[in-house]
């Protein structure tokens, strides 16, 4: 492959080819790995040495063309959800399924990075006609960060929403609470209406919510795994945290049936109210940082 000795940095860096027909990117820190699909620009792994995986991956999930993997750190762009006026159109956008371009790695100390990009082309402009530089941007360390920067490259302003769709690995659903959402309104997408937040989420059965208005941390702590995870965020006024239960994940194809009870959507969102404007060559950067702390560190 063409891609696989320009970009490889021995120890730290290679293209591998894939089943599933995307090339995929390693990364590797002195302590971390990390494993990224080209298409979609999709993170799919994140170990950090002598842990459990911090990302869950559907043991279901279709490695196809145009199929976004059921796990990992879907990028959702340029709106989130469904399509806000035409649902014919993909949801969570149409960069999740898309071939992305890799432009560079680099290593240095302990830190492993790579950069991918996309732009507008006309299949992209028969979805939403306006032109674009996507680049995200994967530092891989004790920390893993994923930064996706949007730049207008048209020359009228356009309204972009997106997301981090991180799926996190946890050991039992029921147990974990996750801290740092206490006061903040959100859109019931299973029950309706609108609530504000009393305490730490905790789940016990689907559960799909749009917090709104708020640039919190959220830390997830999961007794299951001894551990407890931490979700920043930058550049997002919206969490958006998912975990299907299980009819909705006996319904999903790319999902088995008991694997609800291991994971944990928390989504750095920019949806609703939240979604940015972006004048002729302006530029607006999305990120989120995820790392964790075990009961023996913490
Ligand atoms: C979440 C949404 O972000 O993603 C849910 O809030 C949605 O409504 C979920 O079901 C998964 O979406 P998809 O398109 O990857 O199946």
């Amino acid at each position: 492959m063409k891609t696989s000795k320009r970009f490889t940095i021995p120890g730290r860096a290679h293209v591998v080819a894939w089943a599933g027909g995307a090339p995929h990117l390693l990364l590797d820190s002195p302590g971390a790995h990390v494993e990224l699909s080209l298409q979609g620009g999709h993170v799919l792994r994140y170990v950090r040495a002598g842990e459990p995986p911090l990302l869950w991956v559907s043991r279901a999930a279709i490695y196809a063309p145009g199929k976004a993997v059921r796990g990992g750190v879907p990028v959702c762009w340029p709106w989130f959800g469904p399509h806000p006026t035409d649902p014919t159109k993909p949801q969570h956008g149409f960069v999740r399924t898309v071939m992305w371009e890799l432009r560079e790695t680099g290593a240095e100390g302990d830190l492993t990075w790579a950069r991918l990009g996309l732009r507008d082309s006309a299949a992209t402009r028969a979805l939403w006609p306006h032109a674009f530089d996507l680049e995200l941007a994967v530092r891989v360390g004790d920390r893993l960060e994923i930064a996706l920067t949007a730049r207008n490259t048209g020359n009228a302003p356009f309204t972009c929403g997106g997301a981090l769709h991180s799926y996190l690995a946890v050991g039992d659903v029921a147990q974990i609470a996750i801290d740092g959402l206490d006061g903040v309104s959100y859109l019931d997408k299973v029950g309706g209406g609108e609530h504000t937040q009393a305490g730490p989420v905790t789940i016990s059965g689907e559960v799909d919510r749009v917090y709104q208005d708020t640039a919190s941390t959220c830390t997830i702590s999961d007794p299951a795994l001894g551990r407890r995870v931490v979700v920043e965020k930058a550049g997002s006024r919206t969490t958006v945290i998912w975990n299907p239960g299980v009819e909705k994940a006996r319904a999903l194809k790319d999902f088995a049936d008991d694997e609800y009870t291991g994971m944990v959507c928390v989504e750095a969102v920019n949806a609703g109210d939240d979604t940015v404007e972006l004048a002729p060559w302006a530029s607006h950067t999305l990120r989120t940082l995820i790392t964790a702390y075990t009961d023996a560190n913490q």
